[in-house]
């Protein structure tokens, strides 16, 4: 049974930065609560022309550079997001057309901040199974869109962002070890989106009443939180026959720093086994742990070799747990030749590409309407 392993990874986050103070001029809230309560001083805010798959197209292209991996080679994209761009077509088709990964199946996981945990095991077990070799797995958001600017409640809390894993076999042993994967629905009410879909359709009312924006029972999901982060921790390592001190980093869901340390506590161990951005992006939902992951590796928290847990909780409500031992990018096989791939080439095809198609089923439509 071939091993899947985590062999690119990339991230991108939107320039504009909205700062805590920036947040005081449009809600009753100041910068001391916002810290005090959460951690974050700051998060990143989408421009007009950025959406959950451009921003999810920077941050894969990156992990496929990273993997030295052509798109073309790719056989699925699972993309996830609590922001997509439609509810349907799924955000993951959108990046695969702008990627030109002409073979790759795609389509969306939901599960809320949950949902890049539940989409990494779901790519490395169709990798496991051996029906594929080479996936991409994005968790995009642009969280902005749908938050009440005027609810200080909850637009303190999130940011925009994207990150991305490559996964690939490999016959040798490592890379997604264990996972543990849980669900409450019973708790659907403390996070939700609750217009917009078929319950509650857009009508003028739904849009004055704000049913299009995110709400939340804050002390509801913190106490969820903080109950079920340390235990799937703990389920996740003995699945994997490990232990905490075999284990190097734990990457967690950044929503609040709170919340993290309460699992630190939980755990008995100290907040340097934790990577915490969430000063600086706040929460970006399923974009939040490749973030975390990128910039974990960029500060060596993460090496070659390391054994590291991937921590998340969300809306469903959903949480979960992965440890993975950390490889990189896959050796070339001496009998092959070196090749070097530069992905963002390959946007520029798959945008002739994507004209082309477009163009072609016009035709096609011309075409077929005169012979009926
Ligand atoms: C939202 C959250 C930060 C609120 O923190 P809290 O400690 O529970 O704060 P409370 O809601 O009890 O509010 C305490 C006080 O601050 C006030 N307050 C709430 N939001 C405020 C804000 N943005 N700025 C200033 N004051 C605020 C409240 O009105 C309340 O005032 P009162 O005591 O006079 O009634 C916290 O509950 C939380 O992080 N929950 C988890 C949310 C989350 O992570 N969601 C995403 C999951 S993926």
């Amino acid at each position: 049974m071939p091993f899947a392993h985590i062999t690119g990874w990339g991230m991108y986050v939107p320039e504009p930065v909205l700062t805590n103070n920036d947040l005081a001029k449009m809600v009753d809230t100041n910068d001391q609560w916002i810290r005090e309560r959460t951690g974050i001083r700051e998060r990143h805010i989408a421009r007009e022309t950025e959406f959950p798959s451009t921003l999810g197209v920077e941050a894969a292209l990156k992990a496929l550079a990273v993997a030295n991996l052509a798109p073309t080679e790719l056989d699925l994209i699972i993309c996830t997001s609590s922001s997509p761009e439609y509810i349907f077509p799924a955000t993951a088709c959108l990046i695969q057309d702008q990627i030109g990964a002409t073979k790759a199946g795609a389509f969306d996981i939901q599960a809320a901040c949950t949902g890049f945990i539940f989409s990494v095991n779901m790519a490395a077990q169709a990798i496991r199974s051996g029906s594929i070799k080479n996936a991409l797995v994005v968790g995009t958001e642009v969280l902005s869109r749908i938050i009440n600017w005027t609810d200080r409640n909850t637009c303190i809390l999130f940011g925009d962002g994207a990150g991305a894993f490559v996964l690939q076999a490999s016959d040798k042993p490592g890379g997604v070890i264990s996972a543990v994967m849980h669900s409450d629905g019973s708790g659907a009410d403390a996070l939700s989106l609750p217009g917009g879909g078929t319950r509650c359709p857009a009508t003028e009312i739904t849009v004055r009443e704000g049913k299009h924006f995110v709400h939340m029972d804050g002390k509801e999901v913190f106490r969820f939180a903080t109950r079920v982060m340390g235990h799937a921790v703990t389920e996740a390592l003995e699945s994997a026959n490990m232990k905490l001190e075999d284990v190097a980093c734990i990457v967690p869901h950044q929503a609040n720093y709170r919340i993290i340390e309460t699992a630190a506590r939980y755990l008995k161990l100290p907040m340097d086994k934790f990577m915490v951005n969430v000063d600086r992006y706040g929460n970006t939902s399923t974009a939040s742990i490749p973030i975390a992951t990128v910039e974990a590796l960029q500060n060596k928290r993460i090496r070659p070799g390391d054994k590291v847990v991937f921590v998340g909780f969300g809306g469903g409500l959903t949480w979960g747990a992965m440890t993975v031992e950390w490889t990189g990018p896959l050796p070339t096989p001496p009998t092959q030749k070196k090749k070097h791939i530069y992905p963002l080439q390959y946007r520029i095809f798959a945008k002739v590409r994507s004209l082309l198609l477009r163009i072609l089923r016009r035709i096609e439509g011309l075409l077929s309407r005169k012979e009926l």
